[in-house]
């Protein structure tokens, strides 16, 4: 006999779980070669470097101890002198709030920008965890597409001559995750006028920004205005294990921010927030590591782009993967990539179809892939399977 328990909150009526995460428990088989996750490259993450802060924090007690709801100081310290660096003006340490990844930052500034049936844009496709949030703080969420220069402002600025007012604009400014692409310069400066303009809080979303392969990212968008919170993180650098991701953003949010913080997990933990500080701090030892992951990504990148290039030829378009970790691939054979999975499963390869990441598009012809997790043999390899499962390629 089945029990029957008490209902659960409305809120919840409509939230599903992340067809990615689905998709991954089946594509975790050894015989599948996976670009469908996201992840970073464990081989790549600095273990000993991190086992060496590990000691030099569990050396001292307080370590032990629960620390401050916005942060352990020092880590705000480096964070702001780092951040100075990247906004180009003195970012003080009120303005940096220490989150449980840059997601729990997602969630938390869901809470404290939105009322119920206010409006999010999103860019299309999005990241999906931006939109979970976003769905379970009972947002309208509208979607704009991306092109090869980031969000479309003209579609955003037809929005806003509508009428439509936004409480909040999420843009992933950086090597975007699922579509590739990175918001040109001349649209950071005129999405920043846009928020001035129509009073709306922009998310900068930059968990990728450091990782480009052939020139650095441009100036993040929260150089052009107050509006901008930005979040980052040490996931994509160091490791996702730290859980150490940041907040920039005026004094009166990070204020409001704590409150629901301390509320949701009273703070974050006082030794993997050491762990982050001294790796950040150790500034030579840092432009090195992230440099080395920088070629490993960028080597990846390309050889799984030439791969696609070779393989479809004119049947397949990509994104140029000059950072972060993903390629975004159009069929323009008409392929349906939701059909076209089980078959790429049975030749040992998974990717992840657009429409996982759709809100107003569907990308049926669409695919993300994660280049960030395979040496290059096997991405040509996964190429290849991905070819025969198509009918492109050798049988
Ligand atoms: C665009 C974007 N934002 C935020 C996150 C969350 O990262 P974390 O919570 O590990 O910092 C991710 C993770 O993949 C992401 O792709």
């Amino acid at each position: 006999m089945s029990a029957t328990f008490p209902p659960l909150a409305r809120r919840l009526d409509g939230l599903q779980s992340s067809a990615i995460r689905d998709l991954l428990k089946l594509t975790s088989r050894a015989d599948i070669i996976s670009l469908a996750g996201g992840l970073p490259d464990a081989e790549l993450m600095p273990r000993d470097r991190i086992a060496a802060a590990a000691d030099a924090a569990l050396s001292q007690r307080s370590r032990l101890q629960y620390t401050e709801s916005p942060g352990w100081g020092p880590l705000r310290e480096v964070l702001a002198a780092r951040e100075s660096g990247r906004l180009g003006r003195p970012v003080p340490v009120e303005e940096i709030f220490v989150t449980h990844g840059s997601q729990q930052a997602l969630s938390l500034l869901s809470e404290v920008l939105l009322d119920p049936g206010a409006l999010v844009v999103v860019e299309d496709p999005a990241y999906v965890g931006a939109l979970q949030v976003f769905r379970a703080a009972g947002a309208r969420i509208t979607a704009v597409p991306l092109d090869s220069d980031g969000m479309r402002l003209d579609a955003l600025r037809a929005l806003l001559e509508a009428g439509e007012r936004p409480a909040v604009v999420h843009t992933v400014s950086n090597f975007h995750n699922p579509g590739g692409v990175t918001l040109s310069p001349e649209r950071r400066r005129e999405l920043a006028n846009l928020a001035e303009q129509y009073g709306f809080w922009i998310i900068e979303d930059d968990p990728y920004g450091e990782l480009w392969f052939d020139r650095p990212s441009p100036a993040p968008v929260a150089t052009y205005s107050p509006n901008v919170i930005r979040l980052s993180s040490a996931s994509k650098i160091l490791a996702p294990t730290l859980r150490a991701g940041w907040m920039i953003a005026p004094v009166q949010v990070c204020r409001a921010v704590e409150l629901l913080k301390q509320g949701a997990d009273l703070c974050g933990s006082a030794l993997t927030q050491q762990i982050t500080a001294d790796l950040l701090a150790d500034t030579d030892w840092l432009a090195a590591h992230i440099d080395s992951v920088r070629q490993v990504y960028g080597t990846r990148a390309k050889t799984l782009v030439n791969a696609v290039r070779t393989r479809f030829g004119d049947a397949v378009t990509t994104t140029e993967a000059s950072g972060g970790m993903f390629v975004w691939a159009d069929f323009t054979d008409g392929t349906d990539t939701q059909t076209l999975l089980p078959q790429a499963l049975e030749a040992g390869v998974a990717y992840v179809p657009g429409n996982a990441f759709a809100v107003s598009t569907d990308y049926t012809h669409s695919i993300r892939l994660c280049f960030t997790t395979s040496d290059e043999a096997t991405l040509v390899e996964a190429v290849a399977r991905l070819a025969k499962s198509h009918g492109a390629g050798p049988a």
